[in-house]
């Protein structure tokens, strides 16, 4: 095949992929993930359908779903090595993201030798809640808290954080989260499970590699800093200032800005309304109406200092806005969005299996090409 040969920094414009998982306009404002449009699924499945539906390309019926959920469950709990490892990083105080990328590089062990990919995109999905619920707990000087199987997958992992049975409310609005953020194209930390798949490498140095690219503040790490952000303004008349120095400052505002939509993240807007509905049931809407004070004074800054570059909110200042009123906190944001997208990470995974094409772009070389050697004595 012919190459174009041209430099593209960030590979922006670059089709590397061919998908059916999700479909991301981004002049439209639109996603499309399993074939559904965003706002008509995500707070109506439950997490486990949203995966199945990725994973198998269409909605499961009652049998397959019990199933599905059953065998999940069972592939829940963590091994022994896992737990140690998880105690020993919490002495050595690790942030939540290195110390879930460090744990999932474990959940291999025990896999069968047949139907590996299979049996560990189960075993990853299933025990990524319990990873990030003991990293957190340990972290903090609790007693881990083992999954309950009678509970779904959502509820579950809410459950392992706080030692209680959460409510349908607040399980609800985790679950529209979840499947709000599961998949969107070829993001940097889909790209990165992708090539390493590519590589006919196994699926648990897929998501290894994925978690690492997620952390970044440019891509995953974003919300807690964007909820941090609105805490520093506390109150909407402080806006303004706090945020002109800020970009005065040379930084950039945290939850603004997309690669791909240039008019506003439809994932906002799903996130926005499960936010609303949640504050509401809990009779406090300052909080959220303060966020929505923050958004409108940082668009209109953000006009104002990239005049045209249609900068607009992204999915994760709502993320802070919901994950803050489910009662998660700040540290859990990006292991959260971790818990959500691995069930898309694994469906590319799948799907870069099938595709079977070792990717493997080029570079231009900018450097010299005719240097001479200089023995070490001389140099
Ligand atoms: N605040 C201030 N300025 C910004 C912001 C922002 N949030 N976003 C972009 N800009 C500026 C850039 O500095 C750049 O200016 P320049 O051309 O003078 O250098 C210009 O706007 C264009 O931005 P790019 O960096 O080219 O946009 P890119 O597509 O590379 O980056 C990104 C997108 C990384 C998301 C960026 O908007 C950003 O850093 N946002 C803040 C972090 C964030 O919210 N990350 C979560 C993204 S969503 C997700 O991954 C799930």
């Amino acid at each position: 095949m012919s190459t174009p040969n041209i430099y593209v920094p960030g590979l922006e414009g670059i089709v590397a992929a061919q998908t059916k998982l999700s479909k991301v306009d981004g002049l439209a404002g639109e996603l499309v993930i399993g074939g559904f449009k965003l706002e008509t699924i995500a707070n109506k499945a439950s997490f486990e359908e949203m995966v199945f539906t990725l994973w198998n390309g269409r909605l499961p019926n009652e049998k397959e779903l019990k199933d599905f959920r059953k065998s999940l469950a069972k592939l829940r709990e963590l091994p022994e090595p896992t737990l140690k490892l998880l105690k020993a990083i919490a002495t050595e105080k690790l942030n939540m993201m290195d110390a879930l990328r460090s744990a999932v590089g474990t959940l291999g062990l025990n896999s069968p030798k047949e139907n590996q990919d299979q049996w560990l995109a189960q075993r990853l999905l299933a025990a990524f809640p319990t990873v990030v619920a003991a990293a957190w707990r340990l972290s903090h000087g609790k007693r881990v808290i083992a999954p309950d199987p009678k509970l779904g997958h959502a509820a579950n992992y809410l459950y392992m954080i706080e030692g209680k049975a959460p409510s349908a409310a607040r399980v609800r609005g985790l679950e529209t989260y979840l499947n709000t953020v599961i998949d969107h194209g070829l993001n940097a930390s889909t790209f990165t499970a992708r090539v390493i798949v590519s590589t006919a490498s196994d699926f648990v140095s897929a998501i290894v590699g994925a978690i690492g690219a997620l952390k970044g503040p440019l891509h995953g790490g974003a919300p807690g800093p964007a909820l941090d952000m609105v805490f520093e303004i506390g109150d909407a008349s402080k806006a303004e200032a706090v945020l002109r120095k800020k970009l005065a400052a040379g930084e950039r505002l945290m939850g603004f800005g997309h690669r791909i939509y240039k008019v506003r993240d439809p994932r906002a807007d799903v996130l926005a309304k499960a936010a609303r509905e949640f504050y509401e049931a809990d009779g406090d809407m300052k909080f959220y109406d303060l966020v929505l004070d923050v958004e409108k004074v940082a668009l209109s800054m953000l006009e104002e200092h990239k005049p045209g570059r249609n900068l607009q909110t992204n999915v994760e200042f709502y993320t802070a806005l919901l994950l803050h009123g489910l009662g998660l906190p700040t540290g859990i944001f990006s292991p959260t969005f971790a818990v959500a997208r691995v069930g898309g990470w694994l469906a590319h995974c799948f799907e870069q299996r099938a595709a079977a094409r070792l990717i493997r772009p080029q570079s231009q070389y900018i450097g010299e090409t005719d240097k001479h050697w200089i023995p070490l004595e001389s140099r």
